[in-house]
């Protein structure tokens, strides 16, 4: 039986599956193999700074050298360029959100997206409607959060990847977005999230693995993993 997307599993299908997966910088080994899965569901990935979450992330949009194997939608992609990955449906809201800062809110997604999927960006998040025609530097972080998540969904992702999207929010606005996130996710769109506000990722995520030095030293359903918050950031 199918199961629901956000629910506990999200086994029938594989929509990213990665085996073994280790990444080099200027051959020193930032991943040590690791092997994890996403589902039709929301999975977070938890750790403390420098453990190699977004060096994970770039492993699977082939911007690292890698070994291993990552499959998505089925297929193996570890040796396909960024740009044929990111066409083949993954799509990433980055480290340090990589917007244009001059232009427009509107223009920083049209650059990614089209008008169709404009409205659903709005609907998500009614306050970039209303600044939509303002120039993306003169936003706050917040806001500029929520253009760069934006940007992400107009792809039409089959998986929409985060990185640490609450980082340096104060926690109204990390509220906010975290009700974008969960709302993404209940469109039947794919998550996953890494996150070093295990609060934040708890309430999205149905599934969590802890990534520390580059191997994963915890993993499981977010039910089974949630007594982790107390003693998480000493691992
Ligand atoms: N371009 C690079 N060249 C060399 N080493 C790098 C490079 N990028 C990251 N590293 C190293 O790889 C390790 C993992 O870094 P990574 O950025 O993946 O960690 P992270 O878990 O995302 O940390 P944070 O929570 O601070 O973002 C760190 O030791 C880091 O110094
Ligand atoms: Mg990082």
């Amino acid at each position: 039986m199918e199961k629901k997307a956000g629910s506990n599993g999200g086994e029938s299908l594989n929509i990213l599956e990665v085996k073994n997966l280790k990444a080099y910088y200027n051959g020193s080994e930032v991943l040590k193999g690791i092997s994890l899965r996403v589902g039709k569901e929301a999975v977070a990935i938890l750790g403390p700074n420098g453990a190699g979450k977004t060096t994970l992330i770039k492993a699977i949009c082939g911007l690292v050298r890698t070994k291993g194997e990552i499959r998505f939608l089925g297929k193996s992609i570890q040796n396909l360029k960024t740009h044929e990955r990111i066409r083949l449906g993954i799509s990433v809201c980055p480290e340090g959100r990589r917007l244009f800062p001059d232009l427009s809110v509107e223009d920083n997604l049209l650059l990614a997206g089209d008008e169709d999927m404009l409205k659903t960006a709005y609907e998500l998040f009614p306050k970039l409607k209303e600044r939509r025609n303002q120039p993306v530097k003169t936003m706050s972080g917040g806001e500029q959060q929520m253009v760069a998540i934006a940007r992400a969904l107009v792809q039409r992702p089959k998986l929409l990847i985060l990185d640490e999207p609450s980082i340096g929010l104060a926690p109204i606005v990390v509220k906010t977005i975290g009700e974008a996130i969960a709302k993404i996710r209940d469109m039947g769109i794919p998550v996953l999230i890494v996150e070093q506000n295990v609060h934040l990722a708890f309430r999205i995520a149905s599934r969590a693995y802890v990534l520390v030095k580059g191997e994963i030293v915890k993993e499981g359903s977010v039910e089974k993993l949630h007594n982790l918050e107390e003693h998480y950031f000493e691992l």
